[in-house]
């Protein structure tokens, strides 16, 4: 099934919604953790810190719209709690080893300078996504009627990319066609993601039916 089958099917369903809501806020604190812990605590600048502190208030924004889905039962990020709980969890940090590999071997990178680089391209990977993602789930929230909508994370995330690509463009004059790799590899792990969604959601509505 695409994203665009499977999220009228979690939002008609509380529960399921409410863990999809906490497989994002989970996502949106993986991505701030690790923003945070790329920064240099001497050259880290103001966007790097509005980018983190934007991403963690989407991760709590999400949380806290769960308790609009009527269902409070999602208190941590314990398995139990999310969809595709392995996958999503280390979502961000596959990307992140295979960026990192990517320019180990084009670039040569090491050290600050290969971190620094892969918060780059793996953000901004992240960012496009983001940008993909979020309209299509609010199109869904409000085609079914839904309380919960994510408008204000959508207009954050298009600042994002924005500032990703400014970013991008004094890091490297080659900086589309590394970006265009972060883009190819994420692709992949997105569609393997949403292959995951997809059989939890169809051996739960299975259970649901039995
Ligand atoms: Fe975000
Ligand atoms: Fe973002």
């Amino acid at each position: 099934m695409e994203i665009t089958e499977l999220l009228p099917l979690i939002i008609a369903d509380n529960k399921l919604h409410a863990r999809w809501l906490n497989t994002l806020s989970l996502m949106e604190n993986t991505g701030a953790r690790k923003i945070s812990a790329s920064e240099d605590p001497l050259t880290v600048t103001y966007i790097i810190l509005k980018h983190a502190a934007e991403e963690h208030r989407h991760a709590f924004y999400l949380k806290k719209q769960i308790e609009r889905t009527g269902d409070t039962y999602c208190p941590t990020y314990a398995a139990g709690y999310l969809v595709a709980p392995e996958f999503s969890r280390y979502y961000l940090n596959i990307l992140d080893v295979s960026v990192c590999r990517y320019l180990k071997k084009e670039l040569g990178l090491s050290g600050k300078d290969l971190r620094f680089a892969a918060y780059l391209l793996v953000t901004y990977a992240i960012e496009v996504r983001a940008d993909e993602l979020y309209p299509v789930y609010q199109e869904a929230l409000e085609n079914a009627g839904s309380k919960v909508n994510v408008k204000s994370i959508i207009l954050e995330e298009e600042g994002h990319l924005e500032e990703m690509i400014s970013q991008l463009k004094k890091f490297s004059p080659q900086w589309e066609l590394h970006a265009k790799h972060a883009v190819e590899l994420e692709s992949q792990l997105f569609e393997d993601w949403v292959q995951a969604l997809s059989n939890e959601i169809k051996t739960y509505e299975v259970y649901k039916a039995s």
